[in-house]
């Protein structure tokens, strides 16, 4: 049974939040690793949790006969990590 229009409309919402996530925990990365590494290796860690999850609901979207589309992701905040 293929995934309904709605289903996939708010998946591929949903996919765009982990993105822009990602996008924010990497942005957040080389500021920590002038301070802290570990809080770096963490942020990256996140990085690639948060893709995972976009990549696990883009799968999913496909295996249903759905349509991925993916929108802009805008630029994460200049100061995201201050210390
Ligand atoms: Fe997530």
């Amino acid at each position: 049974m293929n995934i309904s229009t709605k289903m996939q409309n708010a998946i591929n919402g949903q996919v765009q939040y982990e993105l822009a996530s990602a996008y924010i925990y990497l942005a957040m990365s080389p500021t920590a690793k002038r301070r802290l590494a570990w809080m770096c290796h963490w942020l990256r860690l996140q990085w690639q949790e948060e893709v995972g999850h976009a990549m696990r609901l883009l799968n999913y979207v496909l295996r249903r006969g759905g349509r991925v589309t993916l929108e802009e992701i805008g630029k994460p905040p200049a100061n995201s990590l201050r210390f």
